[in-house]
């Protein structure tokens, strides 16, 4: 065993395909949530896969006294993945005091927690919406934070400032950043995958979910971008490619191997991919037909992002691997696998 990893978030779609990965790698891991969106039945997919169930408590991270608990009944815990958030855009909007509160204070909770603990550092979970719209691309890690465009937005942008600050203050631990692109794709075996509740703001999860007879057709977002086709880009990475780049950064922490005590990396795959471009991978990779509609724009839509993942590549030595069409075909199996289970 190499170590006791506490991931935050860990029964959601990242934080599932990660504890996979970490588990594969070595690390016994305690997982945190509050299956505020998600389910325990996850639990059960990470253990088909990897063959070890994962510690799991039902704990919200913004409840101190409980997150008190967990270090206490799992004495030893190396690093934290913290995942555990709440993501999506448009809610954010509605209800900032919600997004303000679940994801600032359960990072604060974390940190008052590690020195205690004698935690060696914090994996954070953010975003490329901290660069806004850029105006060099491919985005590197040097390029000015723009003001965000949403209280989610915002909430990542002042969870890293607090990291930032702790550490400036001789924090006893270190920190590593990734700020993801646009994570898709499921788990080649189809046990673990991206299941939203209710209607799906993400564009995968809704393409599928058409493409299956769910919804009548995907709005395409707008077509009188300033892009070739004139839909939205955006760097899609493979979540478990994604999922890897974790397992790296926490050896990173343990091993002592960070050059700095905070350390930021772009993860994407480098290629930008329109909205139109995606669904035409999409149809040509599955060979099944996605009804869709242009659509106007979407409130908040960055015309184009995608990374300068340079950074990553070399100082981790990760690189994104799978293509965009093994990608598309692992979504589309699970979302297959969630018919075959009835689950929609
Ligand atoms: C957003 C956030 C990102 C966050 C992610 C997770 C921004 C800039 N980005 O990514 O930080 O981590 O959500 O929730 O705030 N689209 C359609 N039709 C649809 C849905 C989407 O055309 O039904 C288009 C969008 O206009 C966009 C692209 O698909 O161009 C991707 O959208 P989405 O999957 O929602 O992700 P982002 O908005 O890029």
């Amino acid at each position: 065993m190499k170590g006791k990893i506490v991931v935050t978030g860990g029964a959601g779609y990242i934080g599932s395909h990660t504890t996979v990965e970490l588990q594969n790698a070595g690390y016994e891991v305690v997982i945190v949530d509050n299956l505020s969106n998600s389910n325990a039945g996850v639990i059960d997919g990470i253990e088909k896969i990897s063959g070890i169930r994962p510690a799991f408590e039902k704990v919200d991270c913004t409840d101190k006294e409980a997150l008190t608990g967990v270090f206490n009944k799992y004495p030893g815990i190396k690093g934290i993945i913290h995942f555990a958030a709440s993501k999506a855009v448009g809610e954010s909007v509605h209800k900032p005091l919600l997004y303000y509160k679940n994801n600032i204070v359960s990072l604060l909770n974390l940190l008052e927690l590690m020195p205690e603990n004698k935690v060696e550092g914090i994996v954070f979970s953010s975003s490329c919406t901290v660069y806004g719209q850029p105006e060099i691309l491919p985005v590197d890690e040097m390029a000015p934070i723009q003001p965000a465009l949403s209280p989610y937005g915002n909430t990542k942008q002042i969870d890293e400032e607090i990291i930032r600050d702790a550490i400036y203050a001789k924090a006893p631990y270190k920190s590593i950043i990734l700020r993801y692109f646009n994570p898709i794709g499921a788990h080649p075996t189809a046990e673990i995958g991206e299941l939203p509740n209710g209607v799906p703001q993400n564009l995968i999860p809704y393409l599928t979910q058409t493409a299956i007879g769910i919804r009548k057709e995907l709005s395409v977002y707008g077509d009188d971008y300033n892009t070739p086709d004139g839909s939205c880009i955006r760097d899609y990475i493979n979540v478990v490619d994604l999922a890897k780049a974790h397992v790296v950064a926490v050896n990173r922490i343990v091993e002592n191997k960070s050059e700095s005590k905070l350390e930021y990396f772009n993860l994407g795959t480098g290629t930008g991919v329109s909205v139109l471009e995606l669904i035409n991978a999409f149809e040509k990779s599955t060979g099944v037909k996605v009804p869709h509609k242009i659509v106007g724009r979407r409130e908040g839509d960055i015309e184009q992002i995608w990374a300068n993942p340079c950074y990553a590549n070399t100082v981790l030595g990760w690189t994104a691997a799978e293509s965009i069409e093994d990608t598309l075909k692992s979504a589309w199996s699970w979302q297959l696998k969630l018919r075959e289970k009835g689950i929609m």
